[in-house]
């Protein structure tokens, strides 16, 4: 890893530069490189509190959007994953000033910045990596970013990103893997997006905020993460209305200052608990969420007989009883989110009843169904459809993580089953939940994180 990462490293985790720390992180690294597994021990009740960290899907945009002011920015409650990480490495690279100030706050400064081209082997790593393009148009009225990876949910076009940048006036031209955008001078423009995209709708944000005019995105995306881009933005000086609803307006603004700002709390890490709370029959405190934001999943968690309990700023989830089927259709928000389908069909193994998961969003988001079979759950997968028959019973096994919340969907199984279960290529689960292991073994799971080679992966559990 290049020197400079390194020294982003050390910056994250020490703020003297000394011999032994440099070696400290050159072991983490190396870490990073080797297996590593999470070994679950099922069948335990969870209880007691979680604290729910900042927004994946928001943080990969306010980090980004940093680059249209010239100002240094102050981001609050930023989560500790994979994914910000690559983000952060990415504005370090391009020249900008990265600095934590604690284990959860970053400053950022694109002072001065002249670097409109993002590396290629970082932006491929991850979908956000997007965010640059119009973040970087946004700034320059140009912008050179790798095509951008991801989870593997079937095709994963960016024909609405581009349709909005060509609106704004931007030329774009896609060759050897790379996007480039160039607009002689940014103008607002009406902008209607084909499909409810929320990669789209945060790009045609990112690079209206400061074109001359007024812009219009009509069928926006509603999601949390949307209106938490708009309100940065906005406490950066921007001029935007309607975000939460399907049609925002931006006023371009000359320029944007610097902010202190909080990530709005993850959804759907929120949501993941919740499930993993109702799946063990326990009885759970999630702190640090906006109830309102949860809805969708409230509703559905009720309707299969599990116990939800709203406060300010928390959700107390409990199991008095067996849990009942339902049907499930994931819909762009405030219908319920596609990145909690996984996790919400893993409980439906446990349920009573046939259950139907209908996947409205991608085409391919079932890949993790042949893993949860090993553990017991009968499930039949036709296209975008899901029979879920409860069998009310999950058996340990090895499994492996293909996905993000495919991965998030495997631990929660895992929490529930007889036995022991192993899950392997946990690097995508990291890319999306900090300090999980630590979390869940707070309300009581038996979760260890280990590195392979192991003599045996039971060892690790039952030493
Ligand atoms: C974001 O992906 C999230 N990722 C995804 O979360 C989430 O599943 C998705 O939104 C839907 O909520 C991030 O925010 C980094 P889309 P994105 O554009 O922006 C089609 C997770 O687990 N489409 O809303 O890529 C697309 O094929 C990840 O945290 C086009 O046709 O999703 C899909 O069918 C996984 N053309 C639908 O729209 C485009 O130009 C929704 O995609 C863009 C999208």
């Amino acid at each position: 890893m290049a020197a400079q990462n390194l020294l982003l490293c050390l910056t994250k985790e020490q703020t003297d530069f000394t011999e032994e720390n440099f070696f400290g992180c050159l072991l983490k690294l190396r870490r990073e490189n080797v297996l590593e597994k999470y070994v679950i021990r099922g069948g335990r009740r969870l209880s007691g509190e979680i604290e729910v960290s900042g927004a994946k899907n928001a943080a990969v945009a306010l980090i980004p959007a940093v680059l249209l002011c010239d100002e240094p920015c102050v981001l609050e409650n930023v989560p500790d994953i994979s994914d910000v990480s690559i983000s952060l490495r990415i504005m370090y690279e391009m020249g900008a000033k990265v600095e934590y100030l604690d284990k959860t706050t970053v400053r950022i400064s694109a002072e001065g910045l002249k670097n409109f081209c993002v590396p290629y082997e970082s932006a491929r790593r991850m979908r956000a990596s997007y965010y640059f393009l119009g973040a970087l148009l946004g700034r320059f009225s140009k912008a050179r970013v790798s095509m951008p990876g991801g989870c593997p949910l079937g095709d994963r076009p960016i024909d609405q990103h581009l349709k909005a940048f060509s609106a704004l006036g931007a030329k774009c031209n896609i060759e050897y893997g790379m996007v480039d955008l160039y607009a002689e001078h940014l103008r607002g423009s009406q902008i209607y997006l084909d499909v409810v995209s929320v990669g789209a709708t945060m790009n045609a944000m990112l690079a209206a905020v400061r074109a001359d005019g007024l812009t219009v995105i009509e069928n926006a995306a509603k999601e949390p993460h949307i209106v938490d881009l708009a309100n940065f933005l906005n406490s950066m000086g921007a001029d935007i209305m309607g975000a939460g609803t399907d049609v925002i307006k931006i006023r371009g603004v000359k320029n944007l200052h610097g902010t202190t700002y909080s990530v709005v709390p993850d959804q759907i890490e929120a949501g993941t608990f919740m499930v993993a709370a109702a799946a063990t029959g326990g009885d759970v405190l999630i702190k640090n969420v906006i109830p309102k934001h949860l809805e969708p999943i409230t509703s559905k968690l009720r309707k299969i007989g599990v116990n939800v309990d709203e406060y300010d700023d928390s959700v107390r989830v409990w199991v008095d009883g067996p849990l009942v089927r339902t049907n499930i259709k994931t819909m762009p928000h405030p219908g319920f989110p596609t990145d909690m389908q996984p996790q919400m069909a893993t409980l439906l193994t446990l349920a009573e009843g046939t259950s139907i998961v209908t996947e409205g969003v991608w085409e391919q988001r079932f890949r993790y169904v042949d893993e949860l079979r090993r553990m017991g759950a009968d499930i039949s997968v036709d296209g975008k459809v899901a029979v879920i028959e409860g069998t009310g019973k999950l058996t340990g096994a090895p499994v492996k993580a293909c996905d993000l919340r495919a991965g998030a969907a495997l631990i929660i199984a895992g929490l529930a089953a007889k036995g022991i279960t192993e899950i392997e290529d946990i690097y995508h689960i990291e890319r999306g939940y900090g300090n999980l292991v630590e979390k869940l073994r707070k309300v009581g799971a038996d979760i260890q994180k280990v590195t392979s080679p192991v003599a045996t992966m039971r060892e690790a559990v039952s030493g």
